[in-house]
This record gives C-alpha cells, structure tokens and sequence, in this order.
C-alpha cells in the first residue's frame, strides 16, 4: 500500500526483477532503476564495491549507504554475508534518512524479523553477522558528528545511493564528497550510479580517484571511485576540458 511519511507521499512500483522501489513525492524520483532494484544494487552497490572480494580477503567490511530508502542495500550486503558464513569478520552497515517515517516503513517492510532499537538519533539492530546503525536526520550533520565523536568505523564500502544530483543536490557537493573521504577507510571502495560530468569533476576536485564503468541495465556508464592509485588519465583529460562546474554547499 502507498503510503505517507514526514517527507510527503511514497507509492510503490514493483520493478522488472519482480522487486519493490518507492516513488518519492519529495524528490520526484524512484528510490532504484526500474529495471530492477535488487539487482540494480548486486551490481552497482555489491559488486561495485567488490564486497565479495572484500570478505573473500578475511579483512573487515564496513558499508556506508547514502541514503536507506527501502534497505535494499542492507539486504543485498546481508545476502552477501549469509554466503559466506564461515569466515569470522567484522561488518557493519550504516546509512542515513532524512525521513524517519520511510525508515520505520522500510523495517518493516524490508527487515520483518529484524528488531530496530532507538538510541538519540540512531536505530540500531543486532545481527549475528553484522552491526547496523541508520541515522535519522541530514546525513550532512548526523555523519561527520557521529565520526568525530567516534562512533563509526572507517568505512571500506560507500554505496553513493541519493536520489539524482538534479534532485538531491545536497548530496553530491565537494564538501560531502570531502566529507566522505574522511570518514573512508585507506583501501575504500565508492560506487554510483551516476556518471555525470559535474559530480565526476566534483569528485575528482575532493580527491576521489575515478574510473568508467559500464551502468546496470540500460545506463551506458557509472562511476568507481577510490582514494589510491590515480584517475583514468583519458577521462580525467575530457574532464577538464568541460566547462561543467564543480558542485558545492550554497
Ligand atoms: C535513492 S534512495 C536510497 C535507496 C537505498 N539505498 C535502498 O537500497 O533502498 C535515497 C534515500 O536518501 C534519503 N536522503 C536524501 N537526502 C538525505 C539527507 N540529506 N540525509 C539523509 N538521507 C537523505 C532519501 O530520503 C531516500 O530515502
């Protein structure tokens, strides 16, 4: 059933995998691609992020989602955890909602059986393979204060899920892409699905080191990003040469 939250109305699409996205009256735009939500995030979000390399390596995994939306990102990591359940490693999982209704929508909904307990401006569940923390509020503030304050680990895994820089501005600036490389971990790896020329130069004016990818489904490219190794030189190159502007706070 559609339904209504703090941020206005949600209506349910189901999705050409049979999967469920939400519809945003706020942000006028679906939660996932069409084409799929659950395998839009295995393939831009878990492999995107080589989360199966990464517990395959024995280190840990700590996951931020930009935005919780329907948890299909804490679903699809979860899955990916319970296949390889042998290997004793820490993960955790933490997102972000502005909208704590959706958020209390999406645990129901999405996680019948998981027990969401609130502490000050946190839900957090226990697991036997993971931690998971979702912030309710501005990520923007919630994040870097939670960090600072030395409640999040450094994150090795950044599924960059807001809705589209067109209609979720805040969340593509170079000061949350700073932001962001704060709070990573070294050997971090960041996936999008966007691939447009000002969060690319954005990106690459915080420091992010970006690659072309193919997009899901029918998106012809996306964009990976780390903070070591160096940029695609031939993309950086057509980069610059655009006179697109770099995104930031007003
Ligand atoms: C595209 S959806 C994320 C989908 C989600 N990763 C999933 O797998 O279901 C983006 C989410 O970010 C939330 N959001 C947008 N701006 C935000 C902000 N500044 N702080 C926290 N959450 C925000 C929206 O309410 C929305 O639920």
């Amino acid at each position: 059933m559609d339904f209504t939250g703090k941020l206005g109305k949600y209506k349910i699409i189901e999705t050409e995998d049979k999967t469920k996205t939400l519809w945003s009256e706020f942000f006028d735009e679906a939660c996932h691609n069409l084409s799929g939500a659950y395998e839009e995030t295995l393939y831009n979000y878990i492999q995107g992020c080589h989360i199966p390399e990464q517990i395959a390596q024995g280190s840990d995994v700590h996951v931020l989602d930009v935005g919780f939306g329907l948890g299909i990102g804490l679903k699809a990591f979860m899955a990916q955890l319970e296949t390889t359940q042998g290997l004793k490693i820490k993960a955790s999982y933490t997102s972000m909602e502005l909208d704590e209704d959706l958020f209390l929508w999406s645990a129901k909904e999405t996680f019948p059986l998981l027990v969401f307990t609130k502490k000050d401006n946190f839900y957090t569940s226990t697991h036997p393979l993971l931690s998971i923390t979702v912030f309710i509020g501005d990520g923007r503030k919630t994040l870097p204060e939670a960090f600072k304050n030395g409640l999040l680990p450094k994150f090795t895994a950044i599924f960059q899920d807001a809705f589209s820089p067109k209609k979720n501005p805040a969340l593509w600036t170079l000061e949350w892409f700073n932001d962001l490389k704060m709070m990573a971990d070294n050997q971090v790896y960041l996936s999008t699905y966007s691939a447009s020329v000002s969060i690319r130069k954005t990106m690459i004016a915080s420091g992010w080191k970006i690659t072309n990818a193919k997009g899901f489904g029918q998106k012809k490219t996306m964009t990976k990003a780390r903070l070591v190794g160096l940029s695609d030189p031939i993309l950086e190159a057509e980069l610059s040469r655009s006179t697109t502007l770099v995104l930031t706070d007003i």
